[in-house]
């Protein structure tokens, strides 16, 4: 995503929501920060922030309508940000914000999943071995449910250690019908897209409230193409269409996007202090090296996330 933001991927929405605090307005978005994850330690205070102080330890995920966080210092709303889990380094911490925050809300916001729920429940993960699929194997795990992931054979014993149940390689051939011939889900997070909301609902329980959610949507698309006015409708008529044609058939159509979320993220951090969710970092590189993170992010197939350190003392910040 991230490396799709740097191709100016999403300008027309953003450009128009830049926030002023963070971004001058000065007709241009350049220069343009890029990086969403934070860890770090708070250096000044807005006088109405009552929650923090100069000095706390925290993390956050910063929106992209701000400048982000491959810099020394970044801005964040009191809101956003969270204090960061006692148990992580600031680089094992920066791995976690901005995939947990998209797949929170997903499966929480727009999924209805919560830890008093999910016991028994069957998930399936549609590309389970990237930044989101590895938080969010991590978390209905931790939540009781019981989680079938598709991923490359070679992501297999890496998704296997995360705890998922159910293992789908999606490089033997079409997943389909290996996935049709399993008990039926209760929600699917789709990390792929592509031709998969083609067959991916049959494999829902219908009529029992089961959710497909795809993190794989049109909508900054539109408005890169359409430009705003046009974008947005286009975009509104496309997932009331395709709500509706699956409601029909007893099962939930939805589109899921990253919300920056400080409460969260306080509960993210207790899971990861309570050793339920660990960071999955790939790589990490120096702030000189950014532009070989940015190569091999392009590249894809990631393990988790790639973290770059800011500071040059590293995490004795
Ligand atoms: N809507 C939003 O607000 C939002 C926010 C964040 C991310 N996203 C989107 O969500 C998706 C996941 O993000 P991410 O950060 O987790 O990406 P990522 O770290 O690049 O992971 C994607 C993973 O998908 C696997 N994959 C590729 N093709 C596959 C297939 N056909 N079947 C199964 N697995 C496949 C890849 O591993 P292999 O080596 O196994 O191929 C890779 O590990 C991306 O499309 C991203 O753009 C959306």
């Amino acid at each position: 995503m991230i490396a799709h933001f740097a191709g100016g991927y999403g300008a027309a929405t953003l450009s128009m929501k830049r926030d002023p605090l963070s971004i001058k307005q000065s007709g241009s978005e350049f220069p343009l920060i890029l990086g969403r994850d934070v860890s770090g330690i708070i250096m000044e205070c807005g006088l109405d922030v009552k929650y923090f102080r100069e000095g706390d330890e925290v993390w956050a995920a910063i929106p992209p309508w701000k400048q982000g966080s491959l810099a020394e210092f970044v801005v964040v709303s009191g809101n956003e940000v969270s204090h960061k889990p006692k148990s992580l380094s600031h680089t094992e911490a920066a791995a976690i914000p901005y995939v947990a925050t998209t797949a929170w809300s997903a499966l929480v916001n727009t999924g209805g999943l919560s830890k008093d729920n999910c016991a028994n429940k069957r998930i399936l993960i549609l590309g389970g071995s990237g930044g989101v699929g590895t938080f969010a194997i991590q978390l209905l795990k931790a939540w009781g449910a019981h989680v079938t992931v598709t991923c490359s054979q070679n992501a297999e014993r890496f998704v296997r250690g995360l705890g998922v149940d159910h293992v789908v390689n999606y490089t033997a051939g079409p997943v389909e019908e290996p996935l049709s011939a399993l008990e039926k889900f209760n929600l699917i997070l789709d990390n792929v897209g592509g031709d998969t909301e083609r067959w991916a609902l049959n494999l829902l329980k219908p009529w029992s409230g089961a959710k497909y959610v795809t993190l794989v949507t049109p909508f900054l698309q539109n408005t890169d193409m359409l430009g705003i006015a046009d974008g947005m409708m286009q975009t509104a008529a496309t997932v009331a269409t395709k709500a509706l044609k699956h409601l029909v058939k007893g099962v939930h159509y939805r589109w899921g996007f990253f919300a920056p979320s400080g409460p969260a993220l306080d509960e993210i951090r207790d899971m990861v202090d309570a050793g339920q969710i660990r960071p999955v970092v790939e790589e990490t590189f120096n702030f000189s090296q950014v532009p070989q993170a940015f190569e091999k992010l392009e590249k894809g197939h990631a393990r988790g996330k790639i973290v770059v350190q800011i500071s040059k003392a590293g995490d004795e910040l």
